[in-house]
């Protein structure tokens, strides 16, 4: 019989001869029989392969270490063995790869996320991080079916591009000029006309802008690719390179945006608990050791799937921002100065903020809605003046997760044309730097609104992981790209 992955040998009837190619995880000897375990990334499980003593030549035998990739065929077995059906009676192995015992970092022992954040380039072999990768992997399918199955279009949005979408400065530059010796303009500017597109360009902070264009051509859109942003936050929730899932549509407004955003992470949470329960359930116990370690007020109430499902069973806590400031106002931790940063109307509220409202007052998922102008970016709708709120709002949504803080921010946009080049002169944007943008306003312009989800920061949620640099098979951070 031809090679099957270990995750469909494990379900295959006993009495046939099979082939399973993969990588030794553990080699145990006993008087009487060797034992084998290997895993080749399919499932979270390995498959046993067992030889009577002395039936393997010596040098094979030698061979078979921790970390090998071998090639083992022979009778799928029922197993004696507790917590496996079948194992694989040894006829012929085949070493593809041998891995020095000396020299191979990973060994069956459980290792130090630090030291595996050393070996990315070996980590996605250990159970945790193949457990995280499978998981990324099928909360990545699920976010393309959900807005497939919604009448959305997969929009491919540019990643070299001229503008900053988020008006922040934070962007890495992208130039083929000579960074020590750039050609200068007779006023001793650098000459980027001379550039390779002949105009100053960077990596993209958000697809947004030109998702925005699609949304009022196709009607629903989502972009789902790589975003960079150069600010300098070394936080477990920040990344330099990190994916992000931008749906925009025409016709929404803030309440349909917010409607679709919880929705939509739901869903794709609920099919991460249907289709990764063997790497979910793994995930969980690990998590449960490392609770073990810590202190019983600081022991988590819940497990990770109790926890999301929460999250996918429970409706999320709607308030706006100026709703949020009063109650965090009242607070024991602001009566009592225990927040870091003081809390006034007019505040970018901070993860302490954020993670006081969702874990300690609502304990749920909470969206909070219509910030201050000020502290948003230009592109979001103005609302019109309330007595609700002590100054100019914005109509933006951040959803905030527990554990996370931030895990989606959007907004309604605004689309009067005169309204958003006011603002944007107020914050510093030249018309001409995004005319084409400016252009949907001038020309069939429609209310619209839209939203991101950071990519990382869900798998972060779902997997239960407590840094962002471990979800990603290859983290970019401030100093910190190897690879
Ligand atoms: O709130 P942000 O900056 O919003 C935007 O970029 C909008 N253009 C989105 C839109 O409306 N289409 O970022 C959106 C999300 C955040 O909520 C967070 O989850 C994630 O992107 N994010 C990051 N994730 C990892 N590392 C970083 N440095 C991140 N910055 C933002
Ligand atoms: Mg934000």
């Amino acid at each position: 019989m031809s090679y099957l992955p270990v995750k469909q040998l494990l379900q295959t009837e006993p009495g046939q001869t099979v082939t399973v190619k993969g990588w030794v995880r553990t080699k145990r000897e006993s008087k009487n029989a060797v034992f084998v375990a290997i895993n080749d990334g399919s499932t979270i499980h390995t498959i046993q392969a067992v030889a009577e003593a002395g039936f393997l030549p010596d040098e094979t035998l030698r061979l078979i270490t921790t970390g090998a990739c071998v090639a083992i065929t022979g009778e799928l077995v029922p197993s004696q063995g507790a917590g496996q059906a079948v194992e694989v009676q040894i006829a012929d192995v085949h070493i593809y790869g041998p891995a020095d015992p000396e020299k191979y970092p990973l060994q069956p022992k459980r290792h130090s996320l630090e030291f595996l954040r050393e070996i990315a380039h070996l980590r996605p072999r250990t159970n945790t991080f193949s457990a995280i990768l499978r998981i990324r992997h099928a909360l990545a399918f699920a976010v393309h079916k959900y807005y497939n199955d919604n009448g959305f279009f997969y929009l491919n949005t540019p990643i070299i591009t001229a503008s900053d979408a988020e008006g922040a400065g934070e962007m890495f530059r992208v130039s083929t000029l000579d960074p020590l010796n750039p050609p200068k303009t007779e006023d001793g500017k650098v000459d980027y006309s001379q550039d390779f597109f002949g105009r100053e360009t960077n990596l993209t902070v958000s697809g947004q802008l030109e998702g925005e264009l699609g949304a009022l051509a196709l009607g629903k859109i989502y972009t789902f690719g790589p975003t960079f942003r150069a600010e300098n936050s070394n936080t477990t929730r920040h990344l330099a390179e990190f994916w992000m899932i931008e749906p925009e549509m025409a016709f929404f407004e803030l309440e349909d945006n917010m409607n679709l955003a919880e929705d939509f992470v739901k869903t794709v949470i609920r099919y991460a608990l249907d289709n990764c329960a063997d790497d979910l359930a793994f995930l969980e116990n690990r998590l449960k050791e490392e609770e073990k370690t810590k202190k019983k007020e600081e022991q988590s109430e819940m497990t990770l799937t109790e926890k999301l499902r929460f999250v996918v069973d429970n409706d999320f806590e709607r308030l706006t921002y100026t709703e949020a400031v009063e109650i965090l106002r009242n607070s024991k931790p602001a009566k009592k100065g225990q927040f870091q940063y003081e809390v006034s109307w007019g505040i970018d509220l901070q993860s302490e903020h954020e993670r006081y409202l969702v874990e300690k007052h609502f304990k749920k998922p909470v969206i909070l809605t219509n910030y201050p102008r000020a502290i948003k970016s230009f592109y979001m709708k103005q609302d019109d003046e309330s007595a609700a709120a002590p100054g100019p709002t914005v109509r933006a949504m951040d959803v905030l997760f527990p554990g996370i803080g931030e895990i989606i921010g959007g907004s309604q946009r605004e689309d009067n044309l005169e309204k958003l080049t006011t603002r944007m002169a107020e914050v510093g944007i030249a018309d001409e730097a995004i005319w084409w943008y400016l252009d949907t306003r001038r020309f069939g312009s429609a209310p619209h609104s839209g939203f991101g989800l950071g990519f990382e920061r869900l798998v972060l949620f779902v997997s239960g992981m407590s840094n962002i640099r471990d979800v990603i098979p290859f983290p970019r951070a401030p100093k910190s790209a190897e690879f």
